[in-house]
């Protein structure tokens, strides 16, 4: 599914990462469950980058038809390997690749693009490419739901800046690019996106001592 190379340090960083144990990633993030609130069971929703699959797993058991895709290996082998996956009423579906050059194999047919905390993840030509990607993929009507850290958070500034991506850094050990949510807006509609939903805020995905603003925004493709 993957078209393009990755970067190999940040793979080795997110392979490493998901080889260990992270039992307060367990459960299903607070974004989430804001957004299961607004869909409903039997609708086909799209993860990219689902790390551990927590929330892909939290959609699953909810009764969504889930296809969830990350970078890393050795998070979406551990996922696919699950004993528990025929319990589900759908299957999920976990596939490595790079969310920037998926296929477009599900044109005009999903209910939801679902990214948490992946867009800042990517380097900006690489958002565009998945946005892009959310918008021809998605059914008339289908809504895109991002989770993604502010420039506005603490985190911003620290550790070494990326001289080729503006708002980036690498900072414990591995790289973030801080959304500006005017300009994610503006890309959201001119993709032809309607924004239903936009929040900038902290206390909404506090983890350990990081209490990052996120920028939660729902858009809608056109019915
Ligand atoms: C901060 S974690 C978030 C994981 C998950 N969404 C969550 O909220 O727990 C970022 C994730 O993005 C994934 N990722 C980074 N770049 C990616 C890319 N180009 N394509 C797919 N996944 C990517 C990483 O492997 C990692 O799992």
């Amino acid at each position: 599914m993957s078209k393009r190379k990755l970067d190999p340090a940040e793979s080795a960083y997110w392979n490493g990462f998901y080889a260990g144990k992270h039992p307060d990633l367990e459960v299903a993030s607070t974004f989430a469950r804001w957004v299961m609130e607004r869909l409903r069971p039997g609708q086909t929703l799209f993860e990219l980058g689902c790390g551990n699959g927590r929330d892909a797993l939290f959609f699953a058991d909810q009764g969504l038809a889930v296809i969830a895709c990350d970078r890393s290996e050795v998070a979406i082998s551990t996922l696919s390997e699950r004993p528990d996956l025929a319990r589900f009423k759908i299957r999920p579906v976990f596939q490595a690749g790079d969310m920037s050059a998926l296929d477009d194999s599900r044109a005009g047919k999903l209910d939801v693009v679902y990214s948490r905390f992946t867009l800042h993840a990517v380097t900006a030509d690489e958002a565009s490419a998945a946005l892009a990607w959310a918008y021809r993929n998605l059914a008339p009507g289908g809504q895109l739901m991002i989770e993604v850290r502010s420039v506005l958070g603490s985190l911003y500034g620290k550790g070494t800046p990326v001289p080729e991506d503006r708002d980036a850094f690498i900072h414990d050990g591995h790289y973030r690019r801080f959304v500006r949510k005017d300009e994610l807006e503006a890309e959201l509609r001119g993709l032809g996106f309607t924004i239903s939903a936009s929040v900038e805020a902290a206390h909404l995905a506090v983890y350990k001592d990081d209490d990052p603003v996120v920028i939660r925004i729902v858009a809608a493709k056109a019915g």
